[in-house]
């Protein structure tokens, strides 16, 4: 069982932010932007599904879970209020926020389902925000020249992504879930992402009057495939969620724990430990 605190972040989002907040970067600021947009539904998402599977438990493993559980909702609750106030200034600069409304849609398909299904998607995209963490964590670099707080909300959230990747995973092995339905939805939950992130980060340039500018373009091709490129880094993790015997603890990274450690002056403890 993990153990799992909620923090609050000492960081001021009501000032707005420039517009292209992720070091002067057009392409890296659309990027997290569109993650940033997914967050408050997708996240609910993830609440929901976690807080459903939990309730179909036995009663010993509920209890056995009940303070896991209970993190876990409380740091993606934590998230989705912070991703909402940066996302509100994104609304005020005219993005759109289709993500949002795709999600939407999907979750009304597993409304009176086997929770099981939910949860899969869950654990899936739960695997890809540890995946996408510990690219983040492992190069800060990719942040640098942004301003302070802002690398903090996105290292912050990182690292809560690392402690908790393991949650959603292991409620879906105690609910009986197979390893087939595991594969089905890991696949169609990576063609919904990317279908997803594309479509938003299309959108996000668009309305910024940056998609057709040849820096974009070159920024893309070294945030995505560069030496510390996102796809060259999670490729192989991607893949390794497809083995019969993957656990999402397999992969030890101390990145999330020393980030979390050596800044504890940035967040404060909330209630307590569970
Ligand atoms: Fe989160
Ligand atoms: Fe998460």
């Amino acid at each position: 069982m993990t153990e799992l605190v909620v923090r609050r972040l000492l960081i001021d989002l009501a000032k707005p932010m420039a517009q292209h907040w992720c070091a002067g970067d057009p392409f890296r600021t659309a990027l997290f932007n569109a993650l940033s947009m997914s967050f408050p539904m997708g996240e609910q998402f993830f609440i929901d599904a976690v807080r459903e599977a939990h309730q179909a438990l036995p009663p010993d493993l509920q209890a056995h879970y009940a303070a896991e559980v209970r993190g876990f909702i409380g740091q993606e609750a934590t998230h989705r209020r912070i991703h909402s106030l940066f996302n509100s200034h994104l609304e005020q600069r005219g993005l759109r926020n289709l993500w949002a409304v795709s999600i939407e849609k999907q979750r009304k398909l597993f409304v009176g389902q086997d929770p099981r299904h939910a949860l899969a998607v869950t654990a899936a995209n739960e695997h890809f925000t540890a995946m996408l963490a510990e690219w983040l964590l492992g190069h800060p670099e990719v942040l640098q020249g942004s301003e302070d707080r802002l690398q903090t909300l996105w290292l912050w959230h990182g690292a809560e992504e690392g402690e908790h990747k393991n949650t959603a995973f292991d409620l879906y092995r105690a609910l009986g879930g197979n390893h087939e339905w595991r594969m089905v939805w890991f696949r169609r939950t990576t063609l919904v992402f990317l279908v997803d992130v594309t479509r938003q980060l299309a959108s996000n340039l668009h309305r910024d009057r940056s998609l057709y500018r040849p820096g974009t373009w070159a920024s893309a091709w070294r945030t995505l495939f560069g030496p510390a490129g996102l796809v060259r880094h999670t490729w192989r993790p991607w893949k390794d969620y497809l083995r019969r015997d993957f656990h999402p603890s397999d992969r030890v990274s101390p990145l999330s724990a020393q980030w979390l450690e050596h800044n504890r002056s940035r967040f404060a403890l909330v209630g307590e430990r569970s």
